[in-house]
């Protein structure tokens, strides 16, 4: 029973495979540029562009699961293709952005609906996750803070609960090996609602400097996060981020117990994030 990691050189697809590794499980992975993908010893790499649904070849040969990174692009024609090949059970990364509030149009939203419902279509057994805001996101300060010790961010009082991609991947490996799970969609978040501001003093306490965040809201905010999100050239995101961090401001971020359930451990606070990625926010 081959189990198909796709999107398996991203934060969450990365942990999906050690994962499952570990358990001893038979894994495949797909990258668009398998001879780069650097996956541990034991996995079978495949090329695989979810763009383009025939240039998975026969990587979905003998697969009876399958880990779906939401590309929107394509997602049909590659679950026809799974079907086809007798995939029975997918698990899908999805977004809590499908569930925020839709006052103002959230293409990121939009677009995990989109996957979630070709999902649907597909008539595969399903699982979907649908996390918040990933710990890894603060990766993105990490030039910044090496550099200059200082960060520039948008609405630094908006409010997440960072959830550790490993905690990601370990429900969607529950979902794959064990039973029960078919037709569960997971509402997945870390352990504590916190600041972006919080985010980064953690990350300072790990790393054993400060770390000054200059707070930016307005144009400011705007100029920055079109610099941050202008190439992906989606008419209304830099809106909806702007909106989705504002309407945050003084109110605390859903925190679930899903981690928890699932798994029997408790997610991972992002302290221990920080102090685990220390390395990104020193090295040169
Ligand atoms: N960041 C957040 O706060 C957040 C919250 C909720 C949900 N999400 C979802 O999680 C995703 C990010 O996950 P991540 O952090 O694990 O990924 P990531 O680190 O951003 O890496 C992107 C992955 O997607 C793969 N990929 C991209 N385009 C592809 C294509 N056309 N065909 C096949 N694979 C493709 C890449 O594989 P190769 O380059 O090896 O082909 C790589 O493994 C977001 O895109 C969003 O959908 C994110």
């Amino acid at each position: 029973m081959t189990i198909l990691v796709t999107g398996a050189t991203g934060n969450v697809g990365r942990k999906v495979v050690e994962l499952l590794l570990a358990a001893g499980a038979p894994v495949r992975a797909t990258s668009r540029n398998p001879q780069t993908a650097e996956l541990p010893a034991g996995v079978d790499v495949r090329a695989g562009d979810l763009d383009d649904p025939g240039s998975f070849g026969d990587a979905l040969s003998g697969v009876k699961k399958l880990f779906l990174f939401p590309n929107p692009s394509g997602v049909a024609g590659f679950l026809d293709l799974a079907r086809a090949s007798g995939v029975q059970h997918v698990v899908l990364l999805s977004s809590a952005a499908v569930i925020e509030p839709q006052g103002t149009p959230n293409p990121i939203g939009l677009m995990h609906l989109m996957v979630e419902q070709a999902v649907e279509h597909s008539g595969i057994a399903r699982t979907v996750l649908r996390p918040g805001s990933f710990a890894s996101n603060a990766l993105q300060w990490a030039p910044a803070i090496r550099e200059s010790g200082e960060v520039h961010v948008p609405y630094a009082e908006s409010t997440v609960s960072p959830i550790h991609e490993r905690d990601i991947a370990a429900v969607a490996v529950q979902a794959l090996l064990s039973d029960g799970h078919e037709g569960a969609t997971y509402e997945l978040t870390g352990p504590e609602s916190m600041t972006l501001r919080r985010q980064v003093e953690l990350i300072a306490a790990a790393i054993g400097r400060p770390v000054t965040v200059v707070d930016l809201a307005g144009d400011a905010a705007r100029a920055q996060l079109e610099e941050q999100y202008g190439a992906f050239g989606v008419p209304g995101l830099v809106d909806s981020v702007l909106a989705t961090y504002a309407a945050s401001v003084g109110t605390a971020a859903p925190v679930t117990d899903t981690v928890a359930r699932i798994t029997g451990r408790a997610p991972a606070a992002f302290a221990d994030w920080a102090v685990e990625h220390r390395p990104a926010f020193t090295a040169a």
